[in-house]
């Protein structure tokens, strides 16, 4: 394996076809070690997804989707209700490695729509148009990104402080990054952003992920504590806070990384412009709200030792560690999506997104 190339020029998530595998890069060993890993069984994709080897709602997405797609490709029948049968008991293995991030049975349902509208068509046939429509799904990721970042870059101005929480970086997308999309289309231009990064705790993907993709790509980056967000907008250093996102509610309550929404409220008190950057697969039109969302919890151990070789907390401590929170609409003043920036009231904003959307 290589390991002198710039973490930038690795695929987030792969199809290696010939080999039959998802490949991805273990993004659990970054940034200390740049680790591609080929998986070849439901077991390994499901794990990976799990334990955040590959993580971020649209890597997700885009891995559940390569991901069914193989184990599609190894079904043995020429017979469709078993295959699909079996499609489907694989389809729900996948779906339950995580349930937050609304991209993962996005894609699945995706995937599985392909089945059930090629009925007609034989197996093989079914098999090479999920391979294309996992690969359509990952392409268009990439145009997604692309989009969120002009829409994202006309509300900011060069020299701008922007600060971001958790990694929705090209490492968590096929390109460019949801909530650094912005940053990076500006860097191109010479926007000479200062950009910085919530450390964010407990798994650590600002520190380990943003900051470390943001600073190989060139981009000024300064590490922050998650308790120091209020000290630097209180300095006046952050013109705006963009953010990720793992679904948003139709009335735009918004789940994202643990912390999102101690950033948000501290920027409402300093008047920081809050933006969540959402592919519009992440929009749950049938989730009317943020209660409604389910909020993934974690394993003790990532608070208490996971990164660290000793022990950071007394043996047999509780621990409360939900790995995402949700942001109250009030507190956001944007949504980005590829179709345009949705703004409050979002009950109705978010549906002339979805319009749109429908339109092309
Ligand atoms: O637990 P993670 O690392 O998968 O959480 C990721 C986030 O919260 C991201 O901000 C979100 O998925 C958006 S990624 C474009």
């Amino acid at each position: 394996m290589e390991n002198k190339k710039n973490i930038m020029d690795y695929e987030t998530v792969a199809l290696d076809e010939e080999n039959h595998a998802l490949v991805i890069i273990d993004q659990t060993k970054l940034p200390g070690k740049t680790e591609i890993i080929s998986l070849t069984t439901q077991k390994d994709i499901w794990d990976a997804i799990y334990l955040l080897k590959v993580r971020g709602a649209p890597a997700i997405g885009d891995a559940a989707a390569i991901g069914i797609y193989l184990a599609a490709k190894n079904l043995q029948t020429d017979n469709y209700q078993e295959f699909y049968t079996e499609f489907k008991k694989a389809k729900e293995y996948l779906d339950s490695a995580r349930p937050t991030a609304v991209n993962l049975s996005w894609a699945l349902n995706r995937m599985e729509k392909v089945v059930i509208d090629n009925k007609a068509k034989t197996i093989a046939e079914i098999k090479e148009l999920l391979r294309q429509e996992a690969i359509a799904i990952k392409e268009e990721d990439i145009w997604i990104c692309q989009k969120i970042g002009e829409y994202g870059l006309s509300l900011v101005k060069p020299g701008d402080g922007l600060l971001t929480h958790c990694n929705a970086g090209q490492l968590a997308t096929a390109k460019y990054g949801t909530a650094t999309a912005p940053m990076y289309l500006g860097h191109q231009k010479g926007y000479n952003f200062k950009v910085f990064c919530d450390e964010t705790r407990p798994l650590l993907q600002g520190a380990r992920l943003t900051a470390y993709e943001l600073s190989e790509s060139g981009l000024d980056v300064t590490l922050i504590c998650d308790n120091m967000s209020s000290n630097v907008m209180k300095n006046g250093w952050v013109n705006a806070v963009f953010v990720g996102c793992d679904r948003v509610a139709a009335n735009g309550d918004t789940a994202n990384k643990i912390g999102t929404s101690i950033v948000a409220i501290v920027a409402k008190r300093y008047n920081v412009p809050f933006y969540v950057c959402a592919p519009t697969s992440t929009i749950d039109y049938e989730t009317p709200t943020g209660k409604e969302i389910k909020i993934e919890q974690r394993p003790d151990k990532e608070v208490v030792e996971m990164w660290y070789k000793e022990r950071m907390a007394p043996e047999g401590i509780k621990v409360y560690n939900p790995a995402f929170d949700v942001t109250d609409n009030d507190l956001i003043s944007g949504i980005i999506t590829e179709y345009g920036i949705a703004r409050p009231p979002y009950t109705e904003s978010l549906q002339k997104i979805v319009a749109l959307k429908n339109k092309k």
